[in-house]
């Protein structure tokens, strides 16, 4: 069931949204060659209690941490670790905070150090194809819009997009209908209304769009090893396009 959000509860997805921004801006500056994930982690988990918030992801289906840490070839659900980053890596955090009951939801891809060039058309085209597709919420609009348009602009730039994973709505609980693929047909699915809030996120690869899922049971990573990005909104249909309850701060 896809549920419209009052104008309280949107109140407050707003703010559980901002704080998500606000988190992502206060990690990126210690994203740096030695620190590990699992100090990223601490550190973010801190911030959000510290501001009246909960770690949704954190006993999560049992997940064990405040963030997804998915560094270079692991597209998504990384958990954090000992790893320590390097110059050259690229790392995407993920994370969901709730604030009295509602989520907010966003991920970013960040460069550690210097980075390559195709980790840098990677994650250019990968945050504009997230654009590309938030371009088509509206009302009257439907959620194959959405996946039709990430999926063009994808793959006419020769990036694999992964579809064993996808978008979805947030509310009350972080995964809710409907399910927003990063490929599909346009003028299909369910149609926007106002009062609905989704998630929009394209992980896309630099290779083949093919994965496959650690013993963990969560660290999804590429099946050829080439590199993976992933960018993530928490999005409103409003009464004439969008909001983004999760702005890039940085
Ligand atoms: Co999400």
């Amino acid at each position: 069931m896809i549920t419209i959000k009052s104008e309280r509860e949107l109140e407050l997805m707003r703010h559980a949204g901002m704080l998500v921004s606000k988190m992502h801006k206060f990690i990126k500056p210690y994203i740096k060659a030695g620190i590990t994930t699992k100090e990223l982690d601490k550190l973010c988990e801190d911030f959000i209690l510290k501001n009246d918030a909960v770690p949704s992801c954190k006993g999560y289906e049992g997940f064990p941490a405040t963030l997804c840490t998915s560094v270079n070839d692991t597209v998504v659900h990384g958990i954090p670790d000992n790893y320590k980053l390097k110059d050259g890596d690229i790392i995407t955090i993920d994370v969901v905070i709730g604030y009295k009951g509602y989520q907010g939801d966003a991920a970013w891809t960040y460069a550690v150090g210097e980075i390559d060039d195709d980790k840098k058309y990677l994650m250019e085209h990968t945050e504009k194809a997230l654009y590309e597709g938030i371009k088509e919420v509206k009302p009257g609009n439907r959620i194959g819009d959405i996946s039709a348009a990430v999926q063009k602009y994808a793959e006419s730039h020769n990036l694999g997009v992964v579809h064993e994973l996808c978008g979805h709505g947030i509310g009350r609980d972080m995964h809710e209908d409907p399910e927003v693929p990063n490929f599909g047909i346009e003028n299909t699915g369910p149609r926007l209304k106002p009062g609905m809030v989704i998630c929009i996120e394209p992980m896309l690869t630099f290779g083949k769009r093919y994965v496959y899922q650690l013993d963990d049971d969560w660290t999804v990573k590429t099946e050829d090893g080439e590199p993976a990005a992933h960018y993530e909104h928490t999005v409103l249909v409003t009464d004439d396009g969008y909001e983004i309850f999760t702005p890039r701060l940085d």
